[in-house]
């Protein structure tokens, strides 16, 4: 059969926590062509730690890339038009490997991990000056969920990464620069760099001057050789080299062209591009992002200083304010894996529209601590208003609402701090799917949430990078070609007083999730 014509094609890479996906764009219309998804495994080796191998992520990435292909050559679209890919990731995940030998040191500390916890409490004892040491430079509190403190934990723990540093072996990277040093050539000449809204990640990195910064480093102990080029969002940082794979090695030469943090490749991909515009995205946890523009706005209320995104070398960088939620998806596959009360996550939809509300009962899924707004590693989860009436469908009510009375609290700590309350929340992810969760989050908030047709915008995202980039140009960033997205809006169905008395119900519980760990 004759191929399909089509204009220049944009691949991106979208790892997550729970998933690999590899998506094919069609860069004049940002129509979906194909894309294919690979669950990722997580490992739990002890109590609180959370490891990922890195290989299976950098294959999962392979398996993805060649399925995609093998679709498109069913749709008849010729993979030579694929001109450029980017890269979104999950964030803060940390991977140590040999330059010269392509191997991992050890596991990927996933962003989720809480063994650092004693490291994050004696270096605060530490702190020099004053307390804002960190948070006036990074945006970010001291915490576990960061790059370098689990950086810290392997240079002290894995004798194997202790040794590649002494002898100049040892490479950092989040996700991200694993795989991009992976995908162009790994030991054989592998790019070994970031972008820098995951740059942003670390714990490491000045969000003012845009680079690695001494002091912290030297705060931390981590030595600087170690750690990645600093790169714009979107530029060409290598081109593919992949000769294991035949299908995948089709994509051989065509440039990496993007990279973002899944977050900022989200607000991206939701077109948030002018200052108070914010997006929620519902993945193993949820993150709502507001654009602050070129303004570094440091919150007064738990929320984060991140770097939203920057479209090029000579371009300016654009900030946003984060609300970090751990745990949102992450609880639905803990009732599949862990309670077995579902088999796919997909059920749990059903389960919930059994009852249709919780029966009183309340879940603090506070596996990995609170972060955002209060950054409490002493929490654990807890679920409570336990009756003999309660059964398994409250319980799966009460974690999809427990989702929702998160966002709100990140919400409402984003409306005090930015002084406009939103009109409208944006949503995306693999949850958004879910209409029970999306009905329940505009009752609980009190405002409509909107979600846009196609919910894959933080591959979207990626894939605007990539294509924009000097030196690509198949892609225009300009707002008047991003107008045509249709969008499924969820109303406020409860009244006001209503959704107060849950939410204050739910605040209630949080208090009782704190202070389990001493
Ligand atoms: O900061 C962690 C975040 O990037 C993980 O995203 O989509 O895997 O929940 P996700």
């Amino acid at each position: 059969a004759k191929k399909a014509v089509l204009g220049p094609l944009v691949g991106a890479v979208d790892q997550g926590t729970s998933s690999t996906r590899f998506l094919v764009f069609n860069s004049k219309t940002a129509e979906l062509l194909s894309h294919h998804q690979v669950e990722i495994k997580q490992e739990f080796p002890r109590e609180g730690w959370v490891e990922q191998d890195p290989k299976e992520i950098l294959q999962s990435v392979y398996e993805c890339i060649e399925k995609t292909c093998e679709k498109l050559g069913q749709l008849n679209i010729d993979i030579s038009n694929i001109k450029a890919i980017g890269v979104s990731n999950q964030r803060e995940t940390t991977v140590v490997w040999d330059k010269l030998t392509g191997e991992p040191l050890y596991n990927a500390v996933v962003w989720l991990d809480l063994r650092t916890q004693s490291t994050v409490e004696n270096l605060s004892k530490r702190i020099p000056g004053n307390n804002n040491f960190v948070k006036s430079k990074t945006g970010l509190p001291l915490s576990t969920y960061f790059s370098a403190v689990k950086l810290r934990w392997l240079l002290d723990n894995v004798r194997k990464v202790q040794r590649a540093v002494e002898e100049d072996r040892a490479l950092f990277g989040t996700i991200d620069s694993w795989l991009i040093w992976s995908l162009t050539g790994g030991a054989n000449g592998g790019v070994h760099c970031t972008d820098v809204t995951n740059a942003s990640r670390t714990m490491l990195f000045n969000i003012h001057s845009l680079a690695w910064d001494k002091e912290l480093c030297e705060f931390f102990e981590i030595p600087m050789k170690i750690l990645p080029n600093v790169r714009s969002s979107s530029e060409i940082y290598g081109l593919m080299k992949i000769s294991h794979s035949l299908k995948a090695g089709a994509l051989e030469g065509v440039p990496i062209s993007g990279c973002l943090g899944d977050q900022s490749a989200a607000l991206v991909g939701q077109m948030c591009f002018q200052d108070g515009q914010a997006k929620n995205t519902y993945g193993t946890g949820c993150f709502l992002l507001c654009n602050t523009g070129r303004k570094c706005v440091f919150s007064e209320h738990g929320l984060l200083t991140t770097v939203a995104y920057k479209f090029g070398r000579d371009k300016p960088v654009y900030y946003a304010l984060e609300g970090s939620v751990a745990i949102a998806g992450a609880v639905i596959r803990w009732l599949r894996d862990n309670l077995g009360i579902i088999k796919t996550s997909e059920e749990i939809e059903k389960l919930a529209k059994v009852v249709g509300t919780s029966y009183g009962c309340y879940f603090v899924p506070a596996f990995s601590g609170l972060y955002a707004p209060y950054w409490e590693p002493s929490a654990r989860g807890i679920i409570c208003g336990l009756t003999q009436f309660t059964n398994k469908c409250h319980i799966a009510f009460a974690a999809l609402e427990a989702v929702c009375f998160q966002t709100r609290e990140i919400l409402d700590a984003m409306n005090r701090d930015c002084g406009i309350p939103l009109s409208h929340l944006q949503v995306d992810g693999g949850m958004t799917n879910n209409k029970i969760l999306m009905q329940l989050q505009a009752d609980i908030l009190y405002i409509p949430v909107v979600k846009p047709s196609m919910p894959e915008t933080t591959a979207l995202g990626a894939a605007m990078a990539a294509g924009a980039a000097e030196g690509v140009g198949v892609w225009s960033l300009e707002p008047e070609d991003l107008s045509a997205v249709t969008m499924e809006r969820f109303e406020p169905q409860i009244n006001a007083e209503e959704s107060e008395i849950r939410y204050s119900t739910w605040k209630k519980a949080v208090m009782k999730s704190v202070g389990w760990v001493t």
